[in-house]
């Protein structure tokens, strides 16, 4: 029903302007949405005789249009009808607060209001966060992990660990790069990458070793271009959590190769079934490495 404009266009409209309930607009025979503002719809798409552009020419940018992120892709447009006659078994989607048996502490939900009801935190805070939040963060790391020596300016506050990935990849990498990732692996780090031109290398995580890395096939994708290996530690998906000498030996291989490592350790509080969890930066060889963490799994 849409003469001039195609549909897409008049959604993204609708979606920026106004509600997405559909009537038919009979004089303008146009599908338009419920409240659409028409003068502006015109005022779009009316060319400017002078620059031959109108509004409605702007296009997505080619990084928008590269960045793909297939999780969101399936679990937005998710709408299965479980089988009745079978248990459903819900995997959700690396959420463990969504059946509720994880609910918020009462001291962090105490904390949270009372930093609130302060009005001290209103105004803009420092750009990596503020220091008594990265000098407790730096206590907690140094008590609950023996080998860590970490200061509190090592550490900056970012919007959820996936913020942390990015910043720890684009501090890193340039168009033309490649950075090691794992295959079975979370697919953040190439949405991320992809469209700044970094170029995703698979290693391998072995079903039939506790899906362990494979290391041999590690070592022979890193290259003059490698800037950097990407070790998520408990796995996602696996579920594996590696022992201290698989971490040390991909340390070696990263100190062998001068490769920085992006550890995303995002897991590290959820083991089970006696498995121990051990950060990277508390190893040997210590080589440069970016932890990503957050708030979000716990
Ligand atoms: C392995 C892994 N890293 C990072 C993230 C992102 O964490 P956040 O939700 O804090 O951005 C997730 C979320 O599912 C994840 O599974």
């Amino acid at each position: 029903m849409v003469l001039d404009r195609s549909h897409q266009q008049l959604q993204r409209i609708s979606n920026v302007y106004t509600t997405v309930e559909e009537v038919d607009d009979m004089n303008k025979n146009l599908t338009v949405p419920t409240g659409t503002n028409v003068d502006l719809l015109n005022q779009l798409t009316v060319v400017n005789m002078d620059t031959g552009r109108a509004w409605s020419e702007i296009e997505p940018s080619a990084f928008s249009k590269n960045t793909i992120n297939p999780i969101r892709r399936i679990v937005d447009a998710m709408n299965v009808q479980p089988n009745p006659e079978k248990a459903l078994l819900k995997l959700h989607i690396g959420d463990p607060t969504i059946t509720g048996v994880l609910p918020t502490h009462p001291q962090v939900n105490a904390a949270v209001l009372e930093t609130l009801l302060s009005g001290k935190y209103n105004g803009y805070g420092p750009a990596v966060g503020y220091p008594e939040v990265r000098r407790a963060l730096a206590d907690h790391i140094n008590k609950t992990c023996s080998g860590s020596d970490v200061r509190a300016d090592d550490i900056i506050l970012t919007s959820g660990c996936s913020h942390a990935l990015e910043m720890a990849i684009e501090a890193l990498a340039n168009p033309g790069a490649n950075i090691l990732v794992p295959r079975p692996g979370f697919p953040l780090y190439e949405t991320l990458m992809h469209p700044l031109g970094i170029e995703t290398r698979h290693y391998d995580l072995l079903a039939d070793q506790n899906w362990q890395i494979d290391l041999k096939q590690m070592e022979s994708l890193i290259d003059e271009k490698t800037a950097a290996i990407v070790v998520n530690n408990p796995n996602n998906p696996t579920g594996a959590v590696y022992s201290r000498e698989h971490l040390e030996a991909i340390l070696r291989l990263a100190q062998t190769y001068r490769v920085p490592i992006i550890a995303d350790e995002i897991y590290g509080d959820m083991v089970f079934g006696g498995a121990q969890f051990f950060p990277m930066h508390s190893l040997e060889p210590k080589i440069p490495i970016l932890t990503c963490d957050g708030i979000s799994k716990r």
